[in-house]
């Protein structure tokens, strides 16, 4: 594994790997066991996109890794004026020794990794957000013991997280169950993959069939970011796509709810099932910290 881009680009065991080395590195800080990786490596994070969590979680993850982190506006960096990301590439290669960045097109992350010479990580462009997954994934697994054979449910529209959710819970032969609205499917190329696992897939515009015997919901935001322009006409589309207690009773009894955050209550999520479930969707956000550390340590670590 040399990047992190996207989760289709990983194995199983590798997925599995990096869970592993997350519940490790989580259990060291928690016991106050130091963990400096990388020493003296930095990380260069470039945001195209607003962000609180991917931001702030990978600087305090590669502070506590004894590596320092470089927070790169596009705004100020000459990419926002239009230079080439073969030529930024190539040279931030001469600087850093990774790059985490947040944009739109997925081609651009493609490209810093195909003309760079470091390890990329993806942190998240339209069409998926792997190390929220990554997170995601080994939080189920702390609640539930295990991934495999269990229901995985997504609510909402078929963006990043959809797409991120559908390959990872796949890939860790989970069951998969997502309703968006017709218009508002996982991309073409997420559904491609998921056709070959059709035995543990199901793709239906009707909430309530989606979500029945689940073991863990997800939902998301109705309009990503990018998407504020049509936030209105899809608040209309997306109207009985919403996670609530009407349709948590579909789900298993012992249900867990995770949302990536932010969050906008009664919208995608009421108020109330965001609160009960409140414990699991932080504990969630935590993971994002050790997760991430997990990645940059198998990507940019000596070992
Ligand atoms: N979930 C997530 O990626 O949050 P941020 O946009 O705050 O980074
Ligand atoms: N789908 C959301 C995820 C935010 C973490 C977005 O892209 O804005």
């Amino acid at each position: 594994m040399n990047h992190l881009l996207k989760l289709l680009d990983l194995s199983c065991e590798e997925i599995t790997e990096l869970l592993n080395l997350a519940d490790q590195l989580k259990y060291e800080s928690k016991h106050g066991i130091r963990h400096p990786h990388l020493k003296g490596k930095t990380l260069g994070m470039i945001f195209q996109k607003a962000s609180t969590r991917t931001r702030v979680s990978f600087e305090v993850g590669m502070s506590q890794l004894g590596g320092s982190a470089l927070f790169l506006s596009s705004r100020d960096l000459q990419i926002g004026r239009g230079e080439p990301v073969q030529d930024t590439a190539r040279v931030l290669s001469r600087y850093l020794d990774g790059i985490m960045i947040r944009t739109f097109a997925q081609q651009e992350v493609e490209d810093l990794a195909k003309y760079g010479s470091i390890p990329i990580i993806n942190g998240l462009t339209d069409f998926c957000h792997p190390c929220q997954v990554l997170a995601d994934l080994m939080t189920v697994r702390e609640y539930k013991g295990a991934l495999e054979g269990l229901t995985l449910c997504y609510i909402g529209d078929g963006n990043n997280m959809a797409n991120s959710l559908i390959v990872g819970g796949l890939k860790m032969g989970m069951y998969v169950r997502i309703a968006t609205p017709e218009n508002y499917r996982p991309d073409p190329q997420v559904l491609d993959f998921a056709a070959a696992k059709s035995d543990h897939f199901h793709w239906c515009s009707n909430p309530m069939e989606a979500a029945a015997n689940a073991d863990v919901v997800f939902t998301d935001v109705w309009a990503s970011m990018g998407q504020e322009g049509e936030a209105e006409t899809r608040r209309t589309a997306f109207k009985g796509f919403q996670v609530n207690q009407e349709l948590l009773k579909a789900c298993k009894s012992d249900v867990m709810v995770q949302h990536c955050l932010p969050a906008h209550r009664e919208e995608e999520i009421t108020e109330e099932v965001f609160e009960a479930h409140a414990q699991e969707i932080f504990d969630e956000a935590e993971n994002r910290l050790h997760a991430q550390k997990a990645v940059m340590v198998k990507l940019m670590g000596d070992a």
